[in-house]
């Protein structure tokens, strides 16, 4: 596997970052995880946008908009055109001499980027839709989940948590209302007051959730879809539970906490959401 360091296209075998990264140290560090079907990278500007972004929040001076190239190049290198890729920038290595531990990062430092991509399937794979099961896990992170932080420790542990309770997934919950699985946002289905349908995503104002590449290619596709709060009791009698995603795509959540979800098979929503996912992939979105 050839990947990305800090300029350079290497085998993997031979690309090395110091002990003292601050993203090995500290996870401070940011990354994006995006995904090619057929050589085109999807939605590639926002995800530079939503990096940048972050960068910007974290006060971490570098353009990822200097990454899109080198995508391509790794694509190439590695002969790929299905593929996960995976950029990651980091506060970078203290220069010799420099204190390693101390908070405030020296200001000559030097962010350290990398980027990997991995094979998977493509376009023709989907429909079906996916299939997990869930549990409603406390979402016990900081309080700034639209930042996509390479410390995912507390989602690691909310999957171990539903891994311990014979689940697939966590849905995380903050107190009363749902926010997001470990690695992917959250849809539901639920009775509309007055009959028919609601498709609800939790707001971003109302848990502390990653504005998902996935969740905005289907919000800017379905207009019907509702950002709102959405309570952890609408899920226990919701008709689908969605997770969307980058490698997730459209999955539908068809046991909660050991409960059929709807029937428990995939539902109409699912599908056509999949297939409004799958419309905005192909029409270079
Ligand atoms: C916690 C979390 N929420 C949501 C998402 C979905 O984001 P995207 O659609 O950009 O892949 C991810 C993807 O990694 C994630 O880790």
């Amino acid at each position: 596997m050839q990947v990305y360091l800090n300029g350079k296209i290497v085998p993997a075998a031979q690309a090395q970052i110091s002990v003292f990264d601050r993203g090995f140290l500290f996870g401070d560090g940011l990354y994006e995880g995006l995904r090619a079907f057929d050589g085109r990278v999807v939605a590639i500007d926002r995800h530079v946008k939503r990096m940048s972004d972050g960068l910007r929040e974290i006060a971490l001076a570098f353009d990822p908009a200097s990454l899109v190239r080198p995508t391509q190049d790794l694509l190439r290198a590695n002969n790929l055109k299905d593929a996960f890729i995976y950029w990651q920038v980091t506060r970078g290595t203290p220069g010799a001499g420099r204190p390693v531990r101390a908070r405030i990062p020296p200001p000559d430092i030097t962010p350290t980027v990398m980027m990997y991509c991995v094979p998977t399937p493509g376009l023709g794979a989907y429909p079906p839709v996916p299939t997990k099961s869930a549990c409603v896990i406390p979402d016990l992170r900081w309080h700034r989940g639209h930042v996509k932080s390479i410390a995912l420790l507390g989602n690691v542990l909310a999957a171990l948590d539903a891994e311990q309770a014979g689940c697939d997934d966590a849905i995380l919950a903050r107190g009363d209302f749902a926010g997001e699985g470990t690695s992917a946002n959250l849809i539901a289905v639920v009775p509309r007051k007055g009959g028919g349908d609601e498709v609800v995503t939790p707001s971003m104002s109302s848990a502390s959730i990653l504005g998902g590449v996935t969740r905005d290619l289907l919000l800017a596709a379905d207009a019907s879809i509702v950002e709102r709060p959405l309570r952890v009791e609408e899920l226990r009698t919701a008709r689908e539970i969605m997770l969307c995603g980058t490698l997730t795509m459209i999955t539908s959540i068809t046991r909660l906490d050991g409960v059929a979800v709807g029937d428990g098979t995939p539902g109409p929503h699912a599908l056509r959401l999949l297939n409004l996912l799958l419309g905005s992939i192909r029409s270079g979105m």
